[in-house]
């Protein structure tokens, strides 16, 4: 087997390798030589492409209602003691347009699985912002549909979808996902990519069950994917969740995963998740030294954001707070870009 120094250039090198490898890697990051010459490997990667630019997203958590019922998750199906809430079309339709004012171009609308909003509903209001805001991008984050439904949600002019993979490993996916299919869930991300969504997959660091293996192989199905967006970040345990006695993940793991994920894919947009920023005061500048070039400030409306608790202690990032957001941007050396950023020479020719 090569040495790590060796692999982690091979990488930058080719932007794959093999599963064992990436272990390796993962495994041996804890000295502070190889993490350093890993960040600084994928911060000039992420510099080919995206410069030192920062995309922002408004985040619109606009239901938490759920009919899953997801171990580690803190609007699950099960847990009886948050108040839900959804916001009418009306008040979406009112958090877009003040998001769009502030200046951003990429609405994200994400909920719990609530089959209130009908896939008719929700092409409706798709159309709607796109006819009140046509440069601005539509992402969905609304879990598993059937194949028509994506479609017909695309056509009416969703752009991106969110749907990380959580685990990919079949007997860790049912464990933790009563109810659900691992099977689907990759279905639901290839359908995604062949209707032509900027897709997005991901996992939770951290998971019961999860060894470094494991985490190399979430590495090499999002490569296998060619995702475009990958969301992951750091368990953080609810304690109203089946999860409750077990403990967070690792956020320098989280980072060292961030940077993997750069150089496996230079061109993939890659948030800094909200759970990063709760578990670490520097997650955002730590985040952007990683590879990452996404920032999702959250818009929902203040009175709803304490029952939108998907972990605890949620540190949300306010969409009005723009002015700080791009001084600590700026400070952190990065400079805030508000356009739709779309993944580096994305071809979604559409519609
Ligand atoms: N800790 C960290 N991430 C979580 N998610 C859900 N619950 C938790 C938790 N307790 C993640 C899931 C989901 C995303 C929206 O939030 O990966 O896809």
């Amino acid at each position: 087997m090569m040495c790590t120094h060796f692999l982690i250039e091979k990488l930058y090198a080719t932007h794959d390798l093999e599963v064992e490898s990436l272990k390796k890697i993962i495994d041996e990051c804890g000295d502070d030589r190889k993490y350093d010459r890993l960040m600084d490997l994928a911060l000039r990667t992420r510099e080919i492409y995206y410069e030192k630019k920062v995309y922002l997203r408004a985040l619109l958590e606009f239901t938490n209602y759920c009919d899953n019922n997801c171990f580690y998750c803190g609007i699950r199906r099960d847990n009886k003691t948050i108040s839900r809430y959804r916001l009418s079309i009306e008040e979406i339709k009112m958090c877009c347009g003040r998001a769009y004012s502030l200046g951003y171009r990429t609405f994200v609308l994400q909920g719990g699985e609530d089959r209130f909003f009908s896939t008719d509903l929700l092409s409706d209001l798709l159309q709607t912002l796109k006819k009140h805001y046509p440069d601005a991008a539509v992402t969905l984050s609304i879990g598993e549909l059937r194949k028509e439904s994506y479609q017909q949600l695309f056509h009416s002019g969703a752009d991106r979808y969110l749907l990380r993979q959580e685990a990919f490993c079949p007997a860790i996916y049912h464990k933790l996902h009563p109810d659900m299919s691992f099977e689907n869930r990759i279905r639901c991300l290839y359908d995604l990519k062949e209707i032509g969504y900027q897709t997005g997959a991901g996992f939770i660091v951290g998971l019961p069950g999860q060894d470094s293996l494991q985490l190399a192989k979430e590495l090499k199905f999002i490569k296998s994917l060619d995702a475009d967006m990958v969301g992951i970040g750091p368990l953080i345990v609810h304690p109203q969740t089946p999860l409750k006695n077990f403990k967070n993940g690792s956020v320098r793991k989280t980072f060292i995963l961030l940077a993997l994920i750069r150089l496996l894919l230079p061109q993939a947009l890659i948030p800094i998740s909200t759970a990063v920023n709760t578990l670490e005061k520097r997650g955002w500048e730590m985040g952007l030294m990683s590879g990452a070039n996404v920032l999702m400030p959250v818009i929902s409306p203040e009175i709803m954001r304490k029952n939108y608790e998907i972990y605890t202690g949620k540190n949300n990032v306010d969409v009005s707070k723009l002015e700080n957001i791009k001084k600590r941007i700026q400070t952190a050396g990065f400079t805030t870009d508000m356009s739709r950023g779309d993944r580096y020479h994305f071809k979604g020719e559409k519609r």
